[in-house]
C-alpha cells in the first residue's frame, strides 16, 4: 500500500509556505529600494480620487486638474464612488495601463495598503496624499515615497480644545466620526477623545459615524437627536457632517451655537459661514489643495532629493476673532 503521508504532508507544507509568501508579499514591506521616477514630459499620473459628493474632495480633484499642465502632468483620473474596493480596482487598472506615478488618497488605511506593494513591485512610484495606510500593512519612505497631509490627530486635539474653552469644561457630547476605517477618521477621534479624556466633566454620550457626508451626517444626527436629548455640543469629523448636524438640530426646535456649542474640521465655505453665523464656535482647517505640493516632491523626488516619509502640511485655526479675514480661503 501507498504510504500518501509520506508524499502530501511535504506537498501540503510546501503548499502552506507558498500561501504564507503571498499572503507576506501582497501586504507587506520589502527591503528593494523603491522604485526611480523618470524625468520625462508629459508624465502619466494616475490620481485615484476617493468619491466627489462634497466641496472639499471636488477642490483637491481641481488642485490636481488645476496643476497639471504647469506640472507637465497628463493625468488619469478616477472616482471610487465611497468604496474602498472600486479604489483598489481602479488603482490596479492604473497599474496595468503602466502609470509613471501613482498619486492618491487611500479612502480607508487597510484595504489600501497591499495596492502600494503591488504598484512597487510594478516598479511605480506612490506618494500619498491626504489620508495614510496602516503603516503596519505599507510604510511611507519604503514602500511608498511619501505621506503629503495634516496631522489629524492634533486636528483632533485642537477641535477639543475650542469645545473645552466654549463650554467651560462641561458638555454632553455628540461625535459625528468620519468613513470608518479612514485614517483622518481614526485620528481626529483619537486626538480629540484623548484631550476630552483628561476632562472629567466632559462627556462624549455617543459616537457614531456619518461617513464624512453632509446627509448621512443629519440623518444620523437627527436619530441621535432622539435617543440624547441632553446633548449640549457636537464634534464632527467634518464640516459637511456639521452642517447636516445643524440642519437636523434647527429642525428638533434647538438652536446651533446657543442651545448646542459645535466645533468641526474642514475650512469649507460654509464651514466659515457657519463660524461666522455663530453657529460654529472653532472650524480647524485641512487643506485640500495637495496638487502643487504633490508637483513639487514628484519634482524632488526625480532630481534624487531626499523626500521625509511625511511632509506635514499645517493648519489654521478658524474662530470668531480671525473668521472675516479668513473667508476668501473658503472653498
Ligand atoms: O481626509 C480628509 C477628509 O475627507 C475631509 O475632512 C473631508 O471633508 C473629506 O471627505
Amino acid at each position: 500500500m501507498l504510504n500518501h503521508s509520506r508524499w502530501t504532508r511535504p506537498l501540503i507544507a510546501s503548499m502552506i509556505a507558498v500561501a504564507c509568501a503571498a499572503a507576506a508579499g501582497a501586504a507587506s514591506a520589502d527591503d528593494a529600494p523603491l522604485p526611480k521616477l523618470a524625468a520625462k514630459k508629459p508624465l502619466k499620473v494616475g490620481f485615484a480620487q476617493t468619491e466627489s459628493n462634497n466641496p472639499w474632495r471636488l477642490a483637491e480633484t481641481k488642485s490636481f486638474k488645476d496643476v497639471a499642465s504647469k506640472c507637465g502632468w497628463q493625468v488619469v483620473m478616477t472616482d471610487a464612488n465611497s468604496s474602498a474596493a472600486k479604489q483598489v480596482s481602479d488603482i490596479r487598472s492604473m497599474i496595468a495601463q503602466k502609470v509613471d506615478l501613482l498619486v492618491f488618497p487611500p479612502r480607508e488605511e487597510k484595504p489600501l495598503a497591499p495596492v502600494i506593494i503591488e504598484a512597487k513591485k510594478a516598479g511605480i512610484p506612490v506618494i500619498l496624499v491626504d489620508r495614510n495606510v496602516d503603516q503596519s500593512l505599507a510604510v511611507a519612505g519604503k514602500d511608498y515615497v511619501t505621506f503629503i497631509g495634516s496631522d489629524f490627530i492634533d486636528q483632533g486635539k485642537r477641535a477639543a480644545d475650542g469645545l473645552i474653552k466654549a463650554t467651560n469644561g462641561k458638555a454632553n457630547i455628540i461625535e459625528l466620526e468620519g468613513s470608518t476605517g479612514a485614517s483622518a477618521a481614526n485620528d481626529r477621534k483619537k486626538g480629540f477623545d484623548d484631550e476630552i479624556a483628561s476632562h472629567p466633566d466632559m462627556k462624549i454620550i455617543a459616537s457614531q459615524s456619518g461617513d464624512f457626508a453632509r446627509d448621512t451626517g443629519r440623518k444620523v444626527m437627527e436619530t441621535l437627536l432622539q435617543s440624547h436629548p441632553e446633548v449640549t455640543a457636537v464634534y464632527a469629523h467634518n464640516d459637511e457632517m456639521a452642517l447636516g448636524a445643524i440642519a437636523a438640530i434647527k429642525a428638533a426646535g434647538k438652536a446651533p451655537g446657543k442651545d448646542i456649542l459645535m466645533v468641526s474640521i474642514d475650512g469649507t465655505k460654509g464651514g466659515l459661514e457657519a463660524v461666522k453665523s455663530g453657529e460654529l464656535v472653532v472650524d480647524v482647517q485641512s487643506s485640500p489643495f495637495f496638487g502643487p505640493l504633490a508637483c513639487e516632491v514628484a519634482q524632488k523626488y526625480t532630481k534624487g532629493d531626499t523626500i521625509p516619509p511625511w511632509v506635514k502640511v499645517s493648519d489654521k485655526l478658524y474662530d470668531k476673532s480671525n473668521v472675516d479675514e479668513n473667508m476668501k480661503y473658503g472653498y
